[in-house]
């Protein structure tokens, strides 16, 4: 299915009432994805702004933030309705133990410069959602904040993780160790994760959304604590860019850190020394660039497969942060991911993820965060 070109808003808001469920949040796709996840949520609350629908977009935040627990952590996934789903799994009934990129920061200040108004306790739950991989996640050597499970970064299958998969990336047994990895995460006596000597990685990508977060929460709230530790991980990410392969790398003993993906170039989200090199990288048509947003694999990439998930296709929930960046910097490399963005959402009828050169849909059919095409 396309979308016909000038029905794209019409679309997003027939997918998004379709997706929207009674406890008020969005699913990214009925059957597929049949739960709320914390990072679309955040996109979600901007698409339902977008719409106009402030309510939606307050209440679908305040749902992602309802289930952090004292020290700050907020699940990645909450089992709305069905408490005992994947509880075994997670040790836990009702959520997941595990947490996704912050990205709360970024939509309670959006909804903020809209005028959509939020409750300030919503603010002040992403600030400590925020400040808890700050201060209670364990750091790598070159001092960024660690992720304990691939899926923390929302790009599962990434080629940057192939370094720890024992035996090499094949798909299938990627996902059969990736569930035992739970098993040497150390947690807080509350059950909030804190490191894992198993997967210790400093994800450039991850790092970036955790410094940019806390500065839209520092724009919010005037707080000079998040904006310093925002310049903190500045100063570290400014010691990882390669320029041999134009792209940050991930700190850690278990990543092949300098394989070229698209959530690599996030560190262009803040004002890092190589920030127009990212650029420069986002608008190579041989690698990363194209007509459809940003591919998620570089080309060039031996891992690059441009169907397989998180191994080449276009992701629009990474196109548009990195949209948000180079818009934001006043790059031209912006109006390039905007239209391939628009383009790839309509040509696909808004699917989770596509090729990056035909468009061709990949994944759940129609997925909500790529709603996230009307913003750009
Ligand atoms: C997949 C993605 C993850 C996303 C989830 C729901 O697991 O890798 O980033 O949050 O789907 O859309």
């Amino acid at each position: 299915m396309t979308v016909p070109a000038g029905d794209l808003r019409a679309a997003v808001a027939t997918m998004m009432a379709a997706h929207w469920r009674e406890g008020g949040y969005t699913v990214p796709h009925g059957s597929v994805y049949p739960w709320q996840w914390l990072w679309d949520s955040c996109f979600h609350s901007l698409i339902w702004a977008e719409l106009g629908d402030g309510d939606r977009a307050v209440a679908e935040l305040a749902n992602v933030l309802a289930v952090q627990d004292e020290l700050g952590f907020v699940p990645h996934m909450t089992y709305h309705g069905d408490p005992a789903a994947r509880a075994d799994f997670w040790g836990r009934p009702g959520t997941s133990s595990i947490t996704q990129p912050p990205v709360y920061g970024h939509a309670a200040a959006e909804l903020v410069r809209r005028g959509v108004a939020i409750p300030d306790e919503l603010v002040e739950r992403a600030v400590d959602g925020v400040r808890f991989l700050l201060e209670h996640r364990a750091r790598s050597t070159e001092g960024l904040v660690t992720v304990v499970h691939p899926w923390e970064t929302g790009c599962d299958d990434s080629p940057r993780w192939d370094g720890w998969c024992p035996g090499g990336y094949e798909r299938a047994r990627f996902r059969e160790v990736k569930g035992e990895l739970l098993a040497s995460v150390e947690w807080s006596e509350g059950g909030a994760p804190l490191a894992n000597p198993a997967f210790a990685v400093g994800s450039a990508g991850f790092n970036a959304l955790v410094a940019w977060n806390a500065l839209e929460l520092a724009g919010v709230t005037g707080d000079d604590g998040l904006a310093t530790a925002a310049a903190d991980l500045t100063e570290a990410l400014d010691g990882r860019w390669s320029g041999d392969r134009a792209t940050w790398t991930d700190d850690g003993p278990h990543v092949s850190g300098a394989v070229r993906t698209a959530d690599g170039l996030l560190p262009t989200l803040l004002l890092t020394r190589d920030r127009d090199e990212g650029f420069a990288a986002l608008g190579d048509r041989t690698g990363l660039g194209g007509p459809f947003g940003a591919a998620g694999t570089d080309r060039r990439e031996p891992a690059y497969d441009p169907t397989s998930y998180w191994r080449g296709p276009v992701w629009p929930q990474v196109t548009y942060l990195l949209w948000v960046a180079a818009s934001r910097a006043g790059h031209p490399v912006a109006g390039e991911l905007a239209t391939g963005l628009r383009a790839g959402a309509l040509a696909s009828g808004l699917a989770e993820y596509w090729h990056p050169d035909t468009a061709a849909a990949g994944g759940a059919v129609p997925q909500s965060w790529t709603g996230l095409a009307l913003l750009v």
